[in-house]
């Protein structure tokens, strides 16, 4: 029997509510589903058929470790999904900037190796922003963790806050997009590049951040085709095979504007299409032959 490994982690070993609707279709293949907490002592990895990075959610708070991790599966072989090497160039959040380079319209951003950088090049920093109102999140996050909203004056609470933050690393900082509280944030989720379902996400009144656990609603929507074509776009400058990719972003004037390519350890809201379980589990057969 095909045996598959989904990835957790320690706080939450189990399987997602989410991940469990493609291990129901999986066993039912006669294939076996084992949720593995990612950084467990002694698994080994290269028995499984497939290791499939699904909720591995504190990566974020030990970033050389999950880098580790990932170099290590490359050394021994292991049949990791997405392939260690797309994941470890989508780990920091600067890979926008290189989309950016090559044609991609993104969240106006500005990316800070904030280890070079002194107490009052970073006070002068925020001055020199182009934006009035900003969001500050670090290059490596997750879940929304460590990202704030700042607004023009930027007075002393926001200027402590931001040196502070900066000595736990690189920083992002953005142009407030309007447009994720007053219509929403996309979702497009692919399978083997195959755009398979759409979700809108708000935030609850008065934030800003999406996240469901934050109180942010999600809705399944049908993106235009335009919408649908620049996300293909997106990722057809990700190079090698993809099980699975969520491109985030919004819409304005109706032009796709991206705020996240997730190909390390999105959630798929497979819940909220009825055909997502059945396409996740046929890329999951598929990438096995
Ligand atoms: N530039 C921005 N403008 C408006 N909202 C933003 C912006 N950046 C982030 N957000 C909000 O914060 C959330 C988390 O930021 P995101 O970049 O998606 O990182 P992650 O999902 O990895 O934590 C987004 O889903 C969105 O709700
Ligand atoms: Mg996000």
């Amino acid at each position: 029997m095909p045996e598959v490994a989904f990835t957790t982690y320690a706080s939450s070993p189990e399987l997602s509510d989410d991940d469990r609707l493609v291990a129901e279709v999986l066993r039912r293949r006669g294939i076996s589903v084992s949720p593995i907490v990612w950084d467990a002592a002694d698994v080994d990895w290269v028995r499984f058929d497939a290791v499939i990075i699904r909720s591995p959610w504190d990566y974020h708070l030990k970033p050389k470790r999950y880098e580790h991790w990932l170099r290590g599966h490359q050394a021994v072989g292991t049949r990791l999904w997405n392939p260690a090497a797309v994941v470890l160039q989508n780990m920091h959040k600067r890979y926008l900037l290189d989309f950016a380079g090559r044609g991609v319209e993104i969240v106006p951003t500005r990316c800070f190796s904030m280890a070079e950088v002194g107490e009052s090049a970073a006070a002068a920093m925020l001055d020199d922003l182009p934006w009035d109102d900003v969001i500050i999140k670090p290059g490596i996050s997750a879940s929304a963790h460590g990202t704030w909203r700042a607004r023009r004056p930027f007075g002393q609470e926001v200027r402590s806050r931001f040196k502070e933050q900066r000595r736990t690393g690189d920083l992002l900082i953005q142009e407030y997009m309007t447009e994720v509280a007053s219509h929403g944030e996309y979702s497009l989720v692919f399978f083997d590049r195959h755009y398979s379902h759409g979700v809108l996400k708000r935030p609850k009144d008065g934030d800003f951040r999406v996240h469901e656990a934050l109180g942010g609603r999600f809705v399944a929507v049908e993106p235009s085709r335009a919408i649908i074509e620049q996300a293909e776009r997106v990722l057809s400058l990700v190079e090698g095979p993809l099980l699975y990719a969520r491109v985030d972003g919004i819409e304005r004037d109706g032009r796709f504007v991206l705020m996240e390519l997730e190909i390390n350890e999105p959630e798929l809201l497979l819940r909220l299409s009825a055909e997502a379980p059945e396409r996740f589990a046929e890329a999951i057969v598929n990438i096995m032959d």
